[in-house]
């Protein structure tokens, strides 16, 4: 079984109150990218097995692929014998949702190739024991994600901009850019504002802390925002990939073309044609 793992950018992101847990109570607006995805290969095997094109990613009981494959053994009580090929496109470290999407479709392809049948709610639950935001992947969705982030409405969404994602080498701890957010302040100049696209109000509490550390993505954000070829721009998650949303009809080759330029010419980037589902 071949399946691909979308990444997620936050259309919205906010912050109401940090938990007794020490969890942020939050409200967020995900939106699956099917234009950038992970693809994991799935081949039954003697043994569980898990392997990655790309260096430095983890392929042993720490990678979040195979804490899924052996949450869903221990539950299921199923032997889930596959050799698991991961082949990264999305980045680490980039508020992409890249290594939370593959645990998602790990649970979605073990439920299916072992013919468990387990009801996607029950899924979720098992998801939300790994990490906050991997829940929403299960449902292949634009969703509404509260609590810490593991509550999940799905909803229909009209959204037809084409995206521009931007992603400078350095990334950023989910954990510390949480842990800053109640003592940080904004940057004179920059902003922060809600952004009204076609009716959806895109603002990201994140930025402030991120932001305060990390000014060229403060300064990114506002490169973008000055382009003829955008409608707004704003940092995915916790950072470090600033997305611009461009106009009908932009060219977005002008727009990457200009913007390594005039900051840093190997600065990762995507584009994201617009569509929902695939
Ligand atoms: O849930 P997950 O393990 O992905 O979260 C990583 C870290 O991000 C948490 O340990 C916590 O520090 C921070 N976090 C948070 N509030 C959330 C989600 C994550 O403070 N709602």
């Amino acid at each position: 079984m071949t399946i691909s793992a979308p990444a997620k950018i936050n259309l919205s992101l906010r912050l109401t109150r940090k938990r007794e847990d020490g969890f942020h109570e939050l409200e967020t607006l995900a939106l699956p990218l099917p234009g950038l995805c992970d693809t994991l290969e799935i081949t039954p095997s003697s043994t569980f097995s898990l392997h990655c094109d790309t260096p430095g990613v983890p392929t042993d009981e720490s990678n979040l692929v195979s804490k899924a494959l052996r949450l869903f053994e221990k539950e299921t009580g199923i032997a889930c014998n596959f050799k698991i090929k991961l082949i990264k496109k999305i980045p680490h470290g980039a508020g992409l949702g890249g290594g939370s999407s593959d645990a998602a479709h790990t649970f979605l392809a073990l439920n299916e190739l072992t013919h468990a049948k387990i009801p996607l709610d029950t899924l979720a639950d098992w998801a939300g024991q790994l990490g906050s935001d991997i829940p929403l992947f299960l449902y292949q969705s634009p969703c509404w994600c509260r609590g810490r982030g593991e509550l999940i409405e799905p909803i229909e969404l009209k959204w037809s901009h084409h995206l521009l994602l931007f992603k400078p080498a350095f990334s950023i701890p989910t954990p510390w850019a949480y842990s800053r957010w109640q003592d940080s302040q904004e940057i004179p100049g920059i902003p922060y504002g809600p952004q009204n696209i076609a009716g959806h109000i895109l603002v990201n509490d994140l930025e402030r802390p991120v932001f305060e550390k990390h000014r060229f993505l403060a300064e990114l954000k506002l490169f973008l925002l000055e382009q003829p070829e955008t409608v707004g721009a704003m940092m995915s998650g916790s950072g470090s990939t600033v997305f611009a949303i461009l106009a009908k009809d932009a060219d977005h080759e002008a727009l990457t073309t200009r913007t390594l330029a005039e900051l840093v010419p190997t600065m990762w980037h995507h584009f994201c044609p617009a569509g929902f589902p695939k």
